[in-house]
């Protein structure tokens, strides 16, 4: 099997080091990729969101298998664009159509058809220019903390949760007034959820679905959750919290419905469901959907799936999905990302990293690396995910800190908590 993989990130290259493994694999090209990739696979110099040389690439090369890794090619609706062309009648795509990625393109639509399909979610208005006065009264009855929502793609950064009402109100009008371009044009007013947040993956090939494994990320660039949202700074994976009970309830009340939903509104939907779920209580209840896998959970899921993931990307591609069986390893993975200094503000690039190719006992994912003079020089925020196995999150984690320890670049910066959060919570992991 020839297979594209559309990213540059962490993620991608956790995809990319599983895809290699497989025996059915004859080439993996990965667009643009990093230096992780590169070492694995041949990188390909064309951007996730130029369809065009896309497409030119997968007939040149006639690649067989498209894996989609971002969401922006999906939202801007790659599988429509390639399925439209002739020539690519045969090919095998991961990721949804444009009718399905709108499911992260639009938080609207995504409240409107948790609503319709009754999966359980925060209460919500959406609100226009037309409907402002609406928009601020329905913040009126709200307890804070406010939750502001872009409708649209706004890079992660489109949610304001804010504790004041009167700012809250002016923000609402700033949001419209393009505060995130296009993307705030429609703002979603939601009730704040309390609790802990999980983030479960699933696999659809449109009629069935296999559930990859659950997550907990780290998004504050500071320790104890404090400072700026990042992309993510480390992950641990299966989350210790969430027992039998709690899971069964995320697939019955969550998953199937969303699956079965797709389906009742034709929705042809093959590819990952990332949902990002708060556990109140043990209660789940969707803060939002990704039609991608996250990064880095990514780097800490793959790891222990134990199924060949080309044959389970062509039983998603081709619908066969039922025919597949599933299999995880039962260790904990703990990921731990290491960001240039600065970041997520400004921060440089072009830093020389060093100690990390004698790492055995750990998988150093590269994300913002690229190869420079034949060194592998730092090229983006997010540089590295040090991720390790362990019978105990514990463990896991002391091997991910000790290799972390042996990776140095200029600024190096990472968190020294992750994990730490879930050892509080129960002391038997
Ligand atoms: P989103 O981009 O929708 O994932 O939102 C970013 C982050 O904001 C989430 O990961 C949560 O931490 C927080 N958040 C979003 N919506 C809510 C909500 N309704 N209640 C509480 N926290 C939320
Ligand atoms: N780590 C969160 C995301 O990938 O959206």
């Amino acid at each position: 099997m020839k297979v594209l993989l559309l990213g540059s990130g962490g993620r991608e290259h956790a995809l990319a080091w599983k895809m290699v493994q497989s025996p059915e694999l004859e080439k993996l090209y990965v667009a643009p990729g990093n230096a992780g990739t590169a070492d694995i696979a041949e990188n390909v110099n064309i951007p996730v969101t130029n369809f065009e040389a896309i497409a030119g690439f997968i007939a040149e090369k006639d690649i067989e298998m498209l894996v989609v890794g971002p969401e922006d090619p999906l939202v801007e609706g790659i599988r429509d664009f390639l399925q439209r062309d002739s020539r690519f009648g045969e090919l095998m795509i991961v990721g949804p159509g444009k009718d399905g990625a709108i499911l992260e393109g639009s938080k609207d639509f995504a409240k409107q058809f948790m609503k319709r399909h009754g999966i359980p979610t925060a209460a919500y208005m959406t609100v226009t220019p037309e409907n402002v006065s609406e928009g601020q009264r329905f913040l009126t009855t709200l307890q804070p903390p406010y939750v502001l929502k872009a409708d649209g793609l706004a890079a992660g950064k489109g949610v304001l949760i804010l504790h004041d009402l009167k700012e809250a109100q002016q923000e609402l009008e700033n949001m419209l007034g393009g505060k995130f371009g296009k993307a705030s044009s429609r703002v979603v007013i939601e009730e704040f959820l309390k609790g802990i947040e999980i983030s479960v993956f699933a696999i659809t090939d449109g009629k069935d679905y296999k559930i990859l494994g659950s997550a907990k990320d780290y998004k504050r660039i500071g320790e104890g959750d404090t400072g700026l949202n990042t992309g993510g700074m480390g992950a641990v994976s299966p989350v210790p919290f969430a027992d039998e009970v709690f899971n069964r309830k995320v697939e019955e009340k969550i998953v199937r419905p969303t699956v079965e939903g797709l389906k009742k509104d034709g929705i042809d939907y093959r590819g990952f469901i990332f949902f990002g779920l708060m556990n109140d209580n043990g209660e789940p209840a969707v803060i939002e959907y990704n039609v991608r896998m996250g990064d880095p959970e990514t780097e800490v899921v793959v790891p222990r799936l134990k199924t060949d993931l080309i044959q389970l990307f062509r039983a998603v591609a081709t619908g066969r999905l039922a025919e597949t069986a599933l299999a995880s390893d039962d260790r904990y993975c703990t990921t731990v990302m290491l960001v240039a200094g600065g970041y997520p503000g400004n921060y440089e690039k072009g830093n020389v990293i060093s100690g990390f190719e004698e790492i055995e006992d750990s998988i150093v994912f590269h994300a913002g690396t690229k190869l420079a003079d034949g060194q592998v020089v730092t090229n983006g925020g997010r540089v590295m995910a040090v991720s390790s196995f362990g019978r105990k999150m514990t463990e896991a984690l002391q091997r991910s800190y000790m290799n972390v320890a042996k990776i140095n670049f200029k600024d190096m910066n990472y968190r020294r908590d992750i994990g730490k959060d879930l050892l509080e919570l129960g002391a038997k992991h």
